[in-house]
């Protein structure tokens, strides 16, 4: 018999409240969650902490369907966490969706 995990999500807000090119925070437990919306209107979400040494990943400029950590540049990819280039990290990234311009957020 197969098993198919359930995906549970949370209704965390608006598209429209999300700047283009920018991010939103939400708080899961005790971490924090940055929700990014891409110039073309797509969502990604990445744990809010820099793999190089914990910047704000939120406060960086979305580009490329990757975000530039404001601290020290590094590139970090929006679909998988991982770091671009040279750099070697990864961020916990998180399902995320779009219904209507509701955005949820996958928990598991
Ligand atoms: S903390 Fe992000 S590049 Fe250094």
């Amino acid at each position: 018999m197969n098993v198919i995990a359930m995906q549970d999500w949370a209704a965390v807000g608006s598209i429209t409240d999300i700047p283009r090119q920018g991010a939103r925070c939400v708080k899961m437990g005790e971490m924090t969650v940055a929700i990014f919306r891409t110039a073309d209107d797509h969502v990604h979400a990445l744990e809010d902490k820099c793999p190089h040494r914990s910047g704000p990943l939120s406060q960086g400029i979305v580009h490329d369907g990757c975000v530039t950590c404001p601290l020290h540049n590094w590139v970090i990819s929006l679909e998988t966490g991982e770091a671009q280039g040279a750099d070697e990290g990864r961020v916990r990234q998180f399902p995320v969706k779009l219904e209507g311009d509701t955005v949820l957020l996958g928990l598991r």
